[in-house]
C-alpha cells in the first residue's frame, strides 16, 4: 500500500521542490464573452493574484458548452490562449458536453532559466532560502501550484461542475498536471499526455530522456538537488509509478505515441502497470498508445473523452 503523504513529500524534496503554503487573494474579471462554434460560449477572464509584493495577472480562457453545468478539462498551454483555440479540438469537446479551461504556462512563470524573476513568484515575498525560492521550488512546481489556484477559481463559475475538473497536460505540462493532481485532491482526475521523463515514464526503465539530460536542458524546472541524480537515475528515492499511484482513488490516464522515443512509450506503459499494482486497484490508471510522434492530437483527445465519460460518468 502506498503512503501518499510520504510520496508527495519525497517528490517535493527530491524532484519538483516543496510547494510553499500560500493563501492569496484572487479576483476575476471578465474581459470578453462570445458564442463559440454554435456549441456554447467562450470567455476570457483576467485573474489578479495579490501577494506580499504586489499583483500578478493571468488570462484564463474558458469554453463552456450550452448546458447547465459541465465537467471541465483544465490544462496549461505552451503558446498562449489564442493558439489553444486552434490546437485543441474545443468544438468537439464542447459538443460532447465538456468545458475547456486553459492558461499560458509562461503567464504563470516564464519557461526559461531565471523565469522566476518575471513570473508569479516575484510577488510572493519568498526569500532566497525559503521554501519556494528558485533553488528549492522548480518551475514545474510553480505551474502545478498555478493549476490548483485556477482550479479553485473555476469552482466559482456557476456553469462549471466543480467536482469534475480534470487536470490535463501535454509533455512538460503533463508533468505539471500530474504533480498538481497529486497534491490537490480537488482535481477529479488527471490526464498526462506523453509527459515522459519526470512525468509518466519510469526512471528505472533507462530509455529515452534521463535525469542528466533533463536537468542539463531544463535545470529550472526542478529543485536544484534533482541534478545530483544525473547518471544515477536508479538511486532517486522515488519513481514516477509512485506519483501516478498517489493520485488514486482518482482516475489517471496516460497517453503515449509509438515514435515518441524521448518520452519512452515502453517506460510509460511499465509505469502505468506498476502504478496499478502500487495502488492495489484503488483507482483506475488508463493507458493508450497511438501511432506517430510527440504531440497532443484529436486522436488522443478521443481517448480522454472516453476516459472521462467512463470514470467521471460524463457531463
Ligand atoms: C523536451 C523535454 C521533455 C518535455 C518536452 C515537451 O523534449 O526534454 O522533458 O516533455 O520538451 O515539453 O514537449
Amino acid at each position: 500500500m502506498i503512503n501518499t503523504r510520504q510520496v508527495i513529500d519525497d517528490f517535493g524534496r527530491h524532484v519538483y521542490g516543496v510547494t510553499p503554503r500560500l493563501k492569496l487573494a484572487v479576483t476575476s474579471k471578465v474581459l470578453d464573452y462570445q458564442a463559440a462554434f454554435g456549441a456554447g460560449s467562450r470567455s476570457r477572464h483576467e485573474l489578479t493574484i495579490t501577494g506580499e509584493r504586489g499583483e500578478h495577472r493571468l488570462e484564463l480562457l474558458l469554453c463552456l458548452p450550452n448546458i447547465d453545468q459541465s465537467p471541465v478539462f483544465l490544462g496549461l498551454n505552451f503558446d498562449g490562449n489564442d493558439a489553444v483555440l486552434q490546437q485543441w479540438p474545443i468544438e468537439l469537446l464542447m459538443r460532447r458536453g465538456y468545458g475547456v479551461a486553459s492558461v499560458h504556462a509562461s503567464a504563470i512563470e516564464p519557461d526559461r532559466n531565471g523565469g522566476a524573476a518575471d513570473g508569479v513568484r516575484r510577488i510572493l515575498g519568498i526569500g532566497p532560502d525559503d521554501e519556494g525560492a528558485p533553488a528549492t521550488w522548480g518551475t514545474i512546481g510553480v505551474w502545478a501550484w498555478g493549476l490548483s489556484l485556477i482550479r479553485r477559481q473555476l469552482t466559482d463559475y456557476a456553469h462549471v461542475q466543480r467536482d469534475k475538473i480534470i487536470a490535463v497536460g501535454h509533455s512538460r505540462m503533463g508533468k505539471a498536471a500530474l504533480w498538481a493532481a497529486a497534491q490537490d485532491e480537488g482535481f477529479a482526475a488527471v490526464i498526462s499526455n506523453e509527459a515522459g521523463c519526470s512525468g509518466d515514464s519510469l526512471h528505472r526503465h533507462r530509455a529515452g530522456e534521463d535525469i542528466a539530460a533533463i536537468t542539463t536542458n531544463f535545470p529550472y524546472w526542478f529543485t536544484s538537488g534533482y541534478a545530483d541524480y544525473a547518471g544515477r537515475d536508479d538511486e532517486l528515492p522515488v519513481d514516477q509509478d509512485q506519483l501516478l499511484a498517489a493520485i488514486a482513488p482518482r482516475p489517471v490516464h496516460v497517453g503515449s505515441a509509438s515514435e515518441d522515443d524521448w518520452a519512452d512509450p515502453l517506460g510509460q506503459f511499465l509505469c502505468v502497470q506498476s502504478a496499478r499494482k502500487l495502488n492495489e486497484g484503488l483507482g483506475p490508471v488508463g493507458f493508450h498508445l497511438r501511432p506517430g510522434d510527440h504531440g497532443l492530437l484529436t486522436e488522443d483527445w478521443l481517448h480522454y473523452l472516453a476516459f472521462a465519460d467512463t470514470h467521471l460518468s460524463g457531463p
